[in-house]
C-alpha cells in the first residue's frame, strides 16, 4: 500500500501492548494486555514477575494487533518500540521480540522514547501544532515540557521523589482501600477519586503546600504524603482501630488528599504557564496546555486545571482515557510521527541494547 503503516511495541511497565496505525492516524489494530490486577493484589510491581507475564503475552498482543489490523507483517513500514526509560526487565521483553521481528522480517526499527510517545499522543486526535505544554502525571511520570517539535523538548520541571499516581496508590494502600467494598477492583487513583466523592476536604488545614518557597516547576509529592500519613495514623488511635481496619473518615481523608495532591499540580502548572508567557515560549493566543497519563483521568484535577487554563486562556486537552494510560497506539504513532518528521530511522535492530538511564 502507498500509505506508511507502522506496527508500535509497549513493554515498560505493566502494560503489554502492541497496535498497528497509519500514516493518517487510522488505527488499524490495537491489543492490550495489563497486569494491573496482578500487582495490585501484590501490593506493586514486583520487576521479574512483570518480566514474565510481559514474556507470557507479548506474542498473542502482537499477533492480536496484527491480524485485527489486516496487514501482514511483511506490509509494515517499520517496528517501533520503546526502548527507554522503563523497568529494563520489561523493556528487554518488548526490544527483544521486536528484534527477532525485525530481523525476520528485514524491516526498519524506530527506537521510542517513553515520554515521547506520551507527550505526542495528542496530535493523534487533536490536530495541535507545536509548540505545546505538556504536563504528564500518572503513577510512574510527573514531568512538565515544552513539546517543541517531534523529537524537540524543553523540561521545565519534574518529581523530586514520587509521582502523583504513586502518592495516590501509597495512600490507598495505608488507607486499606482494597477492602472498602466499593473499592476492591480499582486502582489506587480510582479508589481515592471514588471515595473523595462521598467525603470533605476538613483537614486540609495545616498541611503546607509543598516546594511553595521554590520558584521553579519540580514537584514533590512525599512530604504530603508522609502528612496524610501522621493524619492518618492520629485519626486510627481516635478510632480506637486494629491494623488493616478501615477508618470510619476515610471518605473524608482520600477527599484531602486529592485535594492536596490537585493544589500542588495545580500551583505547579501555574508556574510554568506564566514562565512560558514570559520567556515567550508558546504561541501568545490559543496556546495549548496537553495534560496526559493515568492520573489525567481524574476528573477533580481535570476541573481544576480547566479553571487555570481558562483563567489564563490556554486550551485545555486531554487525550481520551484509554490513551493516557499506557499502551501500543501512542507508541506506534510516535514511530509514524518520526518518519513524517524524516528523522532517521535504524535499518536493523542488531545489537541494538537498553541503556539504563
Ligand atoms: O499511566 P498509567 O496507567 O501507568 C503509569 O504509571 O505509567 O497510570 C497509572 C496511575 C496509577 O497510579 C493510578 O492510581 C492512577 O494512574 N490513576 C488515577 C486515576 N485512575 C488511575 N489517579 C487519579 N484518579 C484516577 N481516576
Ligand atoms: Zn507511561
Amino acid at each position: 500500500s502507498l500509505t506508511r503503516v507502522v506496527l508500535g511495541i509497549e513493554t515498560s511497565c505493566d502494560d503489554t501492548g502492541a497496535a498497528v496505525v497509519d500514516e493518517t492516524g487510522h488505527v488499524l489494530g490495537e491489543a492490550l494486555c495489563s497486569q494491573k490486577d496482578v500487582h495490585l493484589k501484590a501490593g506493586g510491581i514486583i520487576p521479574p514477575v512483570a518480566q514474565q507475564l510481559h514474556r507470557e503475552n507479548i506474542d498473542g498482543v502482537v499477533s492480536d494487533a496484527l491480524s485485527a489490523s489486516g496487514i501482514s507483517p511483511k506490509e509494515l513500514t517499520a517496528i517501533a518500540t520503546t526502548v527507554k526509560p522503563g523497568l529494563g526487565l520489561s523493556l528487554g521483553v518488548g526490544l527483544a521480540y521486536s528484534v527477532k521481528m525485525v530481523n525476520q522480517y528485514k524491516k526498519p526499527f524506530i527506537p521510542i522514547h517513553h515520554m515521547e510517545a506520551h507527550a505526542l499522543t495528542i496530535r493523534l486526535t487533536n490536530p495541535v501544532e507545536f509548540p505545546f505544554l505538556v504536563l504528564l502525571i500518572s503513577g510512574g511520570h510527573c514531568l512538565l515540557v515544552v513539546a517543541r517539535g517531534v523529537s524537540d523538548y524543553l523540561m521545565l520541571g519534574q518529581s523530586l521523589d514520587e509521582a502523583p499516581g504513586e502518592a495516590l496508590d501509597k495512600a490507598a494502600r495505608r488507607l486499606y482501600l482494597v477492602k472498602h467494598p466499593e473499592c476492591s477492583a480499582m486502582s489506587g487513583g480510582q479508589a481515592i477519586e471514588h471515595l473523595a466523592q462521598q467525603g470533605n476536604s476538613l483537614h486540609c488545614e495545616g498541611f503546607k503546600l509543598p516546594m511553595a518557597r521554590y520558584p521553579d516547576c519540580n514537584f514533590s509529592f512525599s512530604g504530603l504524603r508522609n502528612d496524610v500519613n501522621r493524619l492518618i495514623l492520629r485519626k486510627e488511635k481516635e478510632e480506637g482501630l486494629q491494623e488493616g481496619q478501615l477508618l470510619s473518615c476515610a471518605a473524608d481523608i482520600a477527599a484531602t488528599v486529592q485535594h492536596l495532591i490537585t493544589r500542588h499540580i495545580v500551583q505547579r502548572t501555574h508556574r510554568a504557564i506564566l514562565f512560558c508567557k514570559n520567556e515567550g515560549l508558546l504561541p501568545p493566543k490559543n496556546a495549548s496546555l496537553v495534560v496526559s497519563g493515568g492520573v489525567a483521568s481524574n476528573q477533580y484535577i481535570r476541573r481544576a486545571l480547566r479553571a487555570l487554563t481558562d483563567a489564563t486562556e490556554f486550551t485545555l486537552l486531554c487525550p481520551p482515557s484509554r490513551l493516557c494510560t499506557d499502551n501500543g497506539i501512542m507508541i506506534a504513532w510516535n514511530g509514524i510521527e518520526r518518519l513524517r518528521a524524516g528523522l532517521e530511522i535504524l535499518h536493523t535492530a542488531e545489537g541494538f541494547r537498553y541503556e539504563p538511564k
